[in-house]
């Protein structure tokens, strides 16, 4: 048995969870999935990142304290990850203990090292990144609320490490995944790094965690949030965990936040002497009528209200087929709906429907014996083997919507054999014909099921567990039992009418 550690990002508590969070997080959960049922040891990590800027001001907002908003908020990430059937293995948040005192130890470290110094600094400031930008960041056009600010600040020696980490990514091909990602942080490396600030004055900002040589300043949210993939799984407190599961296999996250986690994090990394994460994988944005979903933008979508509506397997279907892993997509109800009837509802759930009516009004509610393969029944078996295979080989290489797109292709190839061969018709004149035919369709049923799991876990099991069946059973065609009973389940997935 291997070890697998994937990690999401921890959100900021500012506001409630919306879709991309849930993408990111519903992704995790699929890939977690796959792996356990291939036997990994897997260690699937998402918490809240609750310290900063953003987290005070929204906490002033609405007039309390940082920690009774942050103690409130995380409820709502907690609840939404629930409803979504997220499976993780452990939840950190900034503000446990546990994790600043890993962050507080690092600092006292890195200062005694030499690689962190105090100095003044002037220069401009993205307030809603909440962090330092330079000039040509600032024409590039992706940072807001830009101001100048000139300010005594402590700083890590970034620089230092830029030749490594570039030799690090050169010769480490999946190190920074997509590719175009990883070319574009080259890019980015080839101008001379900056030290990082990671600090900030109590004057300005006093939701952080206090630096342990100078009590007048709290921790960069950025240096305090990176380290809890460390510190999660036992760093400077639990070595024998912290050996088993370092390094990360995956840490996922979406492009905006590329640069802090390949740049920032694996220096601050090297500055420890810790090795680095195995794969940082950026995906896309979902985005509303071309712009990102963003809760400063204000026009996000509730994944709860669409997971209440219409079932936590549609939203996760719906956001693993529809976004190209690496793309951007767009978030419209309409393609929502389209997805679900089209797939779901249409060449799933109607087969679902077929195979079971079938098996129970023709063979006593047990799945029928098979009989001698005809050429077509051969061919078939080829059919559904070889797009199993290249489902599985898809969802290895995280090419998640190829290989749903191949599990459906199993359903309409299933749809089509029993059209061909109408099984109805043969029952009056062969029983064992018809017999044959349905125990190859219920069979490439199970088996899209099966592949389905991580994706749909709660549609899925419920009609694996109709067939006598279960998510961890093998994909190999023949696994079906012949006689085993079933339980006759309806409309598993109902259409949308408009
Ligand atoms: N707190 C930092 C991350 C610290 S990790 C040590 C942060 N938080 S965030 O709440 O802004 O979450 C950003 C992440 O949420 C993205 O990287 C992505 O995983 C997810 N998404 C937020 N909006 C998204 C979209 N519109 N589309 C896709 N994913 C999005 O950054």
């Amino acid at each position: 048995m291997s070890k697998f550690y994937i990690t999401t990002p921890l959100y900021y508590v500012n506001d409630e969870p919306h879709i991309g969070h849930a993408y990111t997080t519903i992704l995790a959960d699929v890939i977690a999935r796959i792996k356990k049922l291939q036997d990994n040891d897997v260690y699937f990590l998402t918490g809240t990142d609750e310290h900063g800027q953003k987290v005070q001001e929204a906490a002033k907002k609405r007039n309390v304290q940082p920690k009774e908003h942050v103690d409130e908020y995380v409820k709502r990430f907690k609840a939404t990850w629930e409803n979504l059937n997220i499976d993780y293995d452990y939840f950190i948040r900034t503000t446990d203990k546990n994790h600043t005192e890993r962050v507080k130890q690092i600092l006292a470290d890195l200062y005694k090292k030499g690689d962190i110094y105090f100095d003044e600094y002037e220069g401009l400031y993205s307030v809603s990144e909440e962090r330092f930008i330079t000039e040509k960041e600032k024409e590039e056009g992706n940072f807001r609320q830009i101001k100048k600010i000139k300010e005594k600040n402590y700083f890590f020696k970034m620089s230092k490490y830029q030749s490594n980490l570039i030799k690090h990514i050169e010769s480490n091909e999946n190190f920074i995944l997509p590719k175009s990602r990883r070319n574009e942080i080259l890019g980015f490396l080839k101008n001379d790094l900056n030290d990082l600030c990671i600090s900030r004055p109590k004057s300005r900002l006093a939701w952080g965690i206090e630096l342990p040589f100078d009590k007048e300043y709290v921790t960069y949210v950025w240096f305090d949030a990176l380290i809890n993939y460390i510190s999660a799984i036992g760093y400077n407190n639990d070595n024998e965990k912290f050996n088993y599961y370092w390094p990360a296999d995956y840490h996922l996250m979406a492009k905006d936040i590329l640069t802090t986690h390949c740049v920032y994090w694996p220096t601050m990394l090297m500055s420890c002497n810790i090795s680095l994460p195995n794969t940082i994988f950026a995906h896309g944005w979902w985005l509303m009528d071309n712009t990102k979903m963003s809760k400063s933008l204000g026009n996000v979508v509730k994944p709860l209200d669409l997971a209440d509506k219409y079932g936590s397997d549609a939203l996760r279907y719906y956001l693993m087929r529809n976004m190209v892993l690496g793309q951007d997509a767009s978030f419209t109800i309409e393609s929502f709906k389209k997805r679900y009837n089209s797939d779901l509802a249409n060449d799933y759930g109607n087969l679902v429907n077929r195979i079971f009516i079938l098996i129970s009004k023709h063979f006593e509610n047990s799945i029928p014996e098979k009989g001698k393969y005809d050429l077509d029944d051969n061919d078939f078996i080829k059919n559904i083997e070889n797009l199993t295979n290249l489902s599985t080989q898809n969802y290895s290489n995280i090419k998640i919507h190829d290989g749903i797109e191949n599990t459906i292709s199993i359903f309409r190839t299933v749809n089509k054999f029993l059209e061909d061969k109408a099984p109805w018709k043969t029952i009056k004149e062969n029983k064992n014909i018809a017999g044959t035919t349905i125990y190859l369709s219920a069979e490439a049923l199970r088996i899209g099921t099966v592949l389905l799991y991580p994706i749909i876990p709660e549609k899925s099991k419920k009609i694996l567990n109709a067939m006598d069946c279960c998510p961890k059973d093998d994909t190999t065609f023949g696994f079906l039992k012949e006689n085993s009973s079933i339980n006759v389940i309806k409309n598993i997935f109902p259409r949308i009418e408009d």
